[in-house]
This record gives C-alpha cells, structure tokens and sequence, in this order.
C-alpha cells in the first residue's frame, strides 16, 4: 500500500469512511467488522468516522464504537492505524442533520469520543461543519485548545471554504493538518480549497469521493470517461476515480465509505494503480 502523510504520520494512501455502516441503510454488525477487518488487510491505516454517525437519538457515536470494536477484534497489530473522528454535527434521530460549534459542547463531545474509542488521546480531530450560529474563531479556538491540552494529537476541518482554512491554520498557530471536503468526479466545488491545500502542505480528504453513498452505484454510466480508462485497465470504474483523485496531488488522501468487505478490498487497490498524465488530464477534463 502507498503511503501519504497527516500532519508528518504515514498513513495509507486510501483510507475507509465509516458512514455506510451506521446510517440509513447500514448493515449488520458482523458486515460492519467485516468490513473493517478487510480494510486492515488491505493496509488501510486510515479510518474516517465521526460522533455523529448513527441514526437513531440514543445511539450517538455508533460508528466510533463498531471502529474500536473492529480494531480490538482484528488479530493483528493495528499500532499504526490513525482513526480520525469529527465533532460539531449532530443526528437528533429524525433523519436531519443539525450543527453545534460552541466551544463548550466540541470539549464535552471529544471526551465521549475518546472513550467510545478506547484511547487517551483521539489521533485526528476534525471540527465537522461550520455552525452559522457560532464565530468560526471560536470553534476552532476550543480545538487549538484540545490540541493544547493534549486531548487531540492533530488537528483537522472539514466543510471550510478558502477562507476559513487560512483562519484555521492562524488559530491553530500552524498545526492544521487536514481538510475534509466533499469532492468527486460529480462534486469538483472544493478544487480551490484542494489547490489551497497543495499550497500549504495539508491534507485534503475528499469526502464521498465517490459520488456519495446514494450515487456511486451510478458511477459508471453518469461518468463515461472513467469507465473506459477503467475498462482499459481492467480494473473497476472506483478504483480509477481514486486514482484520478490521488494523481490530482499529493496531499488528496481518498476515504471511500464501504459497507462491504468487496467495496474496500477493491477501492484500497487504487493505491497502486498508475494512471497517465494523458489519462488524468482527460479525466479531470470529463
Ligand atoms: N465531512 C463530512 O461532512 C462528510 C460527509 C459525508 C461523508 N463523509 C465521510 O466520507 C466517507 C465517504 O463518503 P460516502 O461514504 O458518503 O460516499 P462514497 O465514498 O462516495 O461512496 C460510498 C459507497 O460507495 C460504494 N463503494 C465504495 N467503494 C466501492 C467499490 N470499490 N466498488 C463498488 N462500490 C463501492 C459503497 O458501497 P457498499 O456500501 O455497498 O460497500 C458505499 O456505499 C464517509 O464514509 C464519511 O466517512 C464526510
């Protein structure tokens, strides 16, 4: 597996999103471990969850439990895997998503993640989503300050336009060191923030790189150009789409979101699959 870096740790160059396996339409457990057990023997060693995948009121952090529950019952050594969870969203239960930046909540909601993770420290984390309600500065102060006090190794944001990850990365005094937007051959909105991203060195972590949970069974026939480089190369349409993303830059590190030991067994594979310049460029044209 291809290695990429977050923030100086080497992580693997496609990592898995947990959202799949805890929102409408989830499997069963067993599935779910199942899928993360393939992951980890693909050498995923980056694992996107969030507080916030779940679907009913009373279950929040499901998905942050089925990762601990899948790395503790893995049999092999899982030292190196980095999970980075999310803070600031929030799934009351009917279905809505809804947001709470204020300091205060982001430090109580750290440490019921970490416990549901098993871990001292939470490795990776990312402010979820900007809440209008709540000065940007403030939210990501109370981040600075769990990065301070070593509640959180690394720091990250997702959902921030340009300008919000240059204040970040002032707030932060430097130590941003991953963006998490939605990015996709049908989704291109985040290229500034991508290029932004290049620039200053950071992580960008394309979310839904795919399409999207509802849209990726759809890949193929809404984007022919990566059908046919996939069909070139005998590989699965997926696995040219992450490709395409990795080749865009060096910081793109892709969580493709699984529900099936096949989908990420197949997506880890484009970690090693080599596109032409000419292919990327017809690609990106698409
Ligand atoms: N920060 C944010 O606001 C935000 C928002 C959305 C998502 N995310 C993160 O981004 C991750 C990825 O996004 P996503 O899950 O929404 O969408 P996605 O990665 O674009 O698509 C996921 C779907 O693609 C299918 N799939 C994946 N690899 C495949 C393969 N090689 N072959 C066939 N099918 C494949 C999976 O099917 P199966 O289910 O059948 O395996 C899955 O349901 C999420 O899991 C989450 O961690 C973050």
């Amino acid at each position: 597996m291809q290695h990429r870096t977050i923030g100086g740790r080497a992580v693997s160059a496609i990592g898995l999103g947990g959202m799949p396996m805890s929102i409408e339409g989830r499997p069963d457990r067993d599935r779910s471990i199942a899928t993360i057990h393939a992951a980890l023997d693909a050498g995923v060693t980056l694992i996107d969850t969030a507080d916030a995948y779940h679907l009913h009121a009373d279950e929040v952090g499901h998905n942050e439990e089925l990762i601990a529950e899948g790395l503790r019952t893995y049999g092999g050594d899982t030292s190196d895997v980095l999970v980075a969870t999310k803070g600031g969203h929030l799934r009351p239960g009917d279905g809505s998503w809804t947001k709470d930046g204020r300091p205060e909540y982001l430090k109580e909601a750290v440490k019921a993640s970490a416990k549901r993770l098993g871990v001292e420290a939470i490795g990776l984390y990312q402010f979820h989503r900007p809440d209008p309600n709540v000065p940007y500065g403030d939210s990501v102060g109370a981040i600075r300050d769990l990065l301070d006090d070593g509640v959180i190794e690394m720091a990250g944001i997702s959902n921030a336009d340009p300008g919000q990850i240059r204040q970040a990365q002032d707030i932060l005094g430097g130590r941003l060191v991953s963006v998490q937007n939605q990015f996709s051959p049908r989704f291109r909105s985040s290229e500034p923030e991508l290029d932004l991203c290049t620039e200053l060195g950071i992580a960008f972590l394309p979310w839904s790189p795919l399409g999207g949970i509802s849209n990726a069974g759809e890949l193929a026939t809404r984007h022919a150009a990566f059908a046919e480089v996939a069909a070139d190369h005998g590989v699965s349409p997926y696995q040219v789409v992450l490709a395409w993303e990795l080749a865009l830059s060096h910081v793109v590190v892709p969580i493709p979101g699984a529900s099936r030991p096949a989908s990420i067994t197949d997506s880890a594979a484009a970690a090693e699959l080599e596109l032409t310049a000419d292919e990327v460029a017809r690609l990106s044209a698409a």
